[in-house]
């Protein structure tokens, strides 16, 4: 997601902004853009895309003596991906960059516009920098505006500003996304929100504390906290290895990306959510006349997220749904009424099978919706509609953090289809939205679940085979559990729907069978729980994953107790990646680049 850069000295200002930059792609953004402060003079680029469009703004211009800058890598959320969204963004002299998300930025915005100021993005980031300035009116001196005005913000940020007036300052305040500040014997200053930028620049490095705000000069770092006590900064040495800096000190991108589920599913509901309905301004709003049937087209772990949309579909927004695995599809000669929503889900939208299927639904002059994590990909260009992820870059093989935002999505698309086709009631609408918020909260990873299954799978390393089984959309999490089994651990797994396994499975019981159970408090808990009962008494080994006890089981998982199976559904992904990532380490496997896989398919 966003990146931010800051760099306070006499070396090349520029280069030190845009490398460091760089070094925050992987986070993935649309667009970037740097301020920088020399001989009095505030100069800022930005471009959209990829950063090789900055850098080629930036060619001419010369950073060669002391100057202070900014820069910043954005993951559009508040707006499209334009370069007036994109920051650092101006006031009248001051420049910021901000991460997160400023909740009360409507109501400041609200009240700057009423003095009679001029908005150019539609950034909840702008409110900072005219908040600041209108501050400095009132206030004896830039802290204190700066002070000022970090109080008047709520919500999540990490956020730099210079200003023209202090042209050797640079003011941060970190509250909920992550910034450090390094320094050398040089008494250069660089800001990033993760260590590789820093790396081979800092000697050592302050990680903030949230509330944290204070400002660099040449000569000092001063830090107040959270209750406005002045702090002494707390270094510690950085770290040489980027790729480990990268993985912000989890021990695989997969896991780092586990534990980013939480924030990137707060970021995929951003601005589509409001009490009583869903909001997709990106897609055409008669795209649901005339449709009478949902297509979901896909490969992977993103048809295990179809397969959970079809039973959301068909129950909140009573829409005929089916799924189709898009290698199959291309070959069957299928049928493709007008009256049909055509929907493909990629998270690299590059997958060949998929992209064919879409062209075909196109030729056949279906309406089509992609959706998507990765913007501008062949997916998202070919589709007539798009509904971005908001994931970030996934840098494991084995997907994770795109499954549970494909998943969001569909939650929140088939309550739109539901207000649209007056198929749930506004009770009951309002009631799944109030679910959508607490999936941030579902998907916070916790130290001692992460614990007992890092102690539980030491025993789940042999067998002859795992079956992951649910009922209804635990099914599909089933099949998805088994896929990241087998994707890093190379055992086999499968996933089944549990009332379906005396139909054959069954005949494989035995000790060496092992049985992951997904059993929601909230879905058909007595018909899944017989199923499993069926298994242990044939002397399956089970592993079950519930809210409730279970003493059929030989292991048992304990998730939070949840309101509903759909925060019950996100509660026990988690669960089932981390089982399969601690397997996996224990075999010593490559838990990031497993054999044989490749993260983009772009052949047949
Ligand atoms: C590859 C990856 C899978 C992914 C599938 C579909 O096989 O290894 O993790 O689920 O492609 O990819 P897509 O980008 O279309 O979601």
């Amino acid at each position: 997601m966003c990146g931010i850069v800051g760099y306070l000295g006499n070396k090349n200002t520029k280069e030190i902004l845009l490398s460091g930059l760089k070094e925050l792609e992987y986070r993935g953004y649309d667009s970037a853009g740097i301020a920088v402060l020399q001989d009095g003079e505030l100069i800022n680029h930005k471009a959209v895309g990829k950063l090789v469009n900055l850098e080629e703004k930036t060619k001419n211009f010369v950073t060669d003596k002391f100057a202070v800058g900014i820069g910043h890598t954005r993951w559009a959320t508040h707006g499209k991906p334009t370069e007036l969204n994109a920051h650092p963004h101006l006031g009248e002299s001051s420049y910021v960059v901000h991460n997160g998300i400023i909740e009360n930025y409507a109501e400041l915005k609200q009240e700057l516009q009423n003095d009679g100021v001029k908005f150019l993005s539609q950034t909840d980031t702008e409110v900072i920098v005219h908040q600041f300035e209108k501050n400095l009116l009132k206030c004896n001196n830039e802290f204190e505006a700066f002070s000022k005005t970090i109080s008047e913000l709520n919500g999540a940020y990490a956020t730099l500003i210079i200003t023209a007036s202090l042209p050797d300052t640079i003011f941060f305040a970190k509250h909920g996304s992550p910034m450090l500040v390094g320094t050398n014997d040089e008494d250069e200053k660089f800001f990033a929100s993760s260590d590789s930028p820093l790396i081979g620049l800092a000697k050592e490095v302050n990680y903030f504390e949230d509330g944290d705000y204070g400002y660099v000069t040449k000569d000092e770092l001063v830090i107040f906290d959270k209750d406005s006590k002045k702090v002494k900064p707390n270094f510690s040495k950085l770290s040489t290895d980027k790729l480990s800096a990268q993985k912000d000190g989890y021990r695989f991108f997969m896991e780092k990306e586990i534990y980013e589920q939480s924030d990137v599913i707060a970021d995929t509901l951003i601005g589509r959510l409001s009490d009583e309905e869903i909001i997709f301004d990106e897609i055409d709003k008669n795209l649901f006349d005339g449709i009478n049937e949902i297509k979901l087209c896909a490969c992977g772990t993103s048809y295990h997220s179809a397969l959970s949309a079809s039973y959301m579909f068909e129950r909140y927004s009573k829409i005929r749904c089916s799924v189709e695995i898009a290698s199959e599809f291309r070959y069957r000669s299928p049928i493709m009424t007008k009256d049909t929503l055509f929907v493909v889900i990629s998270q690299s939208g590059e997958t060949a099978d998929t992209l064919e299927t879409l062209k075909m639904a196109k030729r056949a002059g279906l309406k089509t919706l992609v959706i998507c994590n990765v913007d501008n990909s062949s997916m998202v260009r070919g589709a007539d509609n798009c509904i971005l992820t908001r994931a970030g870059i996934e840098k494991g093989v084995a997907s994770t953090k795109a499954f549970a935002t494909q998943v969001t999505v569909f939650w929140m698309l088939s309550l739109y289809v539901a207000k649209l086709k007056k198929s749930l009631t506004t009770d009951e609408l309002k009631y799944q939205i109030q679910l959508l918020r607490e999936v941030p909260l579902a998907t916070k990873v916790s130290d001692d679940m992460h614990e007992r299954i890092k102690r539980l799978s030491k025993r789940y390393l042999h067998g002859h085979g795992f079956f992951f089984i649910g009922r209804d959309i635990f099914f599909p999490l089933a099949l998805e559990g088994a896929l990241k089994l087998k994707e890093i651990s190379y055992l086999h797994a499968e996933g089944y729907p549990s009332g379906e396994m005396k139909h054959g499975p069954i005949a494989l019981a035995d000790p060496e069978l092992f049985t992951i159970a997904l059993l929601p408090e909230h879905l058909l808990y007595e018909k899944s729980k017989s199923n499993v009962e069926e298994l242990s008494a044939r002397d399956s080994t089970i592993c079950a994953i519930s809210s409730l006890d279970f003493d059929k089981a030989d292991d048992f998982i304990k998730i939070n107790s949840c309101k509903d199976y759909m925060l019950e559904f996100f509660e026990m992904m988690i669960v089932v990646q981390l089982l399969s990532l601690e397997i996996s380490v224990r075999l010593g496997n490559d838990v990031d680049m497993p054999r044989n896989l490749a993260k983009s398919v772009t052949v047949e």
